[in-house]
């Protein structure tokens, strides 16, 4: 059996190709590349087929598509966010972001691209299964956009009062229910079931992802850190301090095992969840690598 990242590499890599096309124009092509190969954990894709696995998939190929879509929808979220007009980010995955290597235009082209590729992925599999194609797209499109997905979580940065947990429900958890509901679905199991398990996780990677903003550096995590401060944003570390940020990290990963519906492959997707759990945990002040020491003129 393929392993889970090669499966995810070699479709995303498949429908990237797709684009290059001799009618196409070869700079936005080149960018759609640059934005999505080589990628970062692809957490969510991974969640979505360790689900699909455990719901017993019969159709490799869907879940295929599933966990691009996911993953388009993922990037480009990513190069819209780090675009000047959102949080003017330089970097990302430890290379310059879209915007800077290639141009703002250019970028929101390239975030447009990648959400409209993500439902085409979707499309596709209707001549293999139109029902679980439809519902596919319907959950993905619930968790991208209005009113719970990365569209309004985004949305509450423009609100003058922010709630941290639907800001951070609908600006990252929602991916991770999708990622679990897609990935029943692509299992031809019901997904409501499943969505107690991405709220879960994807609530405590969001605290993780706060805590490192505040704790790590950026050459670690390969793009710019203390944004969340710079740019006003409200996030885990500034309302509950670091040890209330790690200790509602904990309180999220605790039920997250428990929640697992009963499926085929339960005990395995409970070891996944595992391993993922004690990755995300040591995320604490002890954990993160010292400071860069800076280098003083005259020294
Ligand atoms: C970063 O997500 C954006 C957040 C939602 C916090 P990831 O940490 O999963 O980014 P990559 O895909 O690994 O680069
Ligand atoms: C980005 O969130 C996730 C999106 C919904 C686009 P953040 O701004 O918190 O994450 P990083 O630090 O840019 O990866
Ligand atoms: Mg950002």
């Amino acid at each position: 059996m393929m392993a889970f990242s090669d499966r995810i590499e070699a479709a995303l890599g498949l429908a990237i190709a797709r684009c290059r096309t001799p009618a196409a124009p070869r700079r936005l092509a080149s960018a759609l590349d640059y934005a999505v190969l080589p990628g970062g954990a692809r957490i969510r894709p991974t969640i979505l087929l360790g689900v699909a696995a455990a719901c017993g998939e019969d159709r490799l190929e869907i879940g295929d598509a599933a966990a691009t879509a996911l993953e388009f929808i993922h990037c480009g979220s990513l190069v819209h966010d780090d675009l000047p007009c959102f949080d003017d980010a330089d970097t990302r995955r430890g290379k310059p972001s879209v915007h800077v290597a290639y141009s703002q235009p250019l970028a929101v082209l390239t975030g447009d691209s990648l959400i409209i590729l993500a439902f085409e992925q979707l499309a596709r599999v209707a001549e293999i299964d139109p029902v679980r194609s439809a519902r596919l797209v319907m959950t993905l499109a619930q968790h991208t956009g209005m009113p719970g997905g990365i569209c309004a979580g985004q949305g509450w940065e423009s609100e003058a009062e922010i709630d941290l947990d639907a800001y951070h429900n609908a600006k990252t958890a929602a991916l991770f229910v999708a990622a679990t509901q897609m990935g029943a679905i692509a299992g031809g199991q019901e997904p409501g079931p499943w969505a107690e398990l991405g709220a879960r996780i994807g609530a405590a990677f969001q605290i993780a992802d706060d805590l490192r903003d505040t704790l790590y550096d950026a050459e670690t995590l390969g793009k710019p850190v203390g944004q969340d401060d710079l740019n006003g944003r409200p996030n885990a570390v500034a309302s509950l301090g670091v040890a209330g940020a790690v200790s509602k990290l904990k309180d999220s990963l605790s039920g997250a095992i428990a929640s697992i519906p009963s499926c085929p492959g339960e005990a395995m997707l409970a070891q996944m969840v595992q391993r993922y759990a004690e990755k995300l945990a040591p995320v604490t002040p002890a954990a993160a690598p010292a400071p860069a020491r800076r280098t003083v003129p005259g020294e």
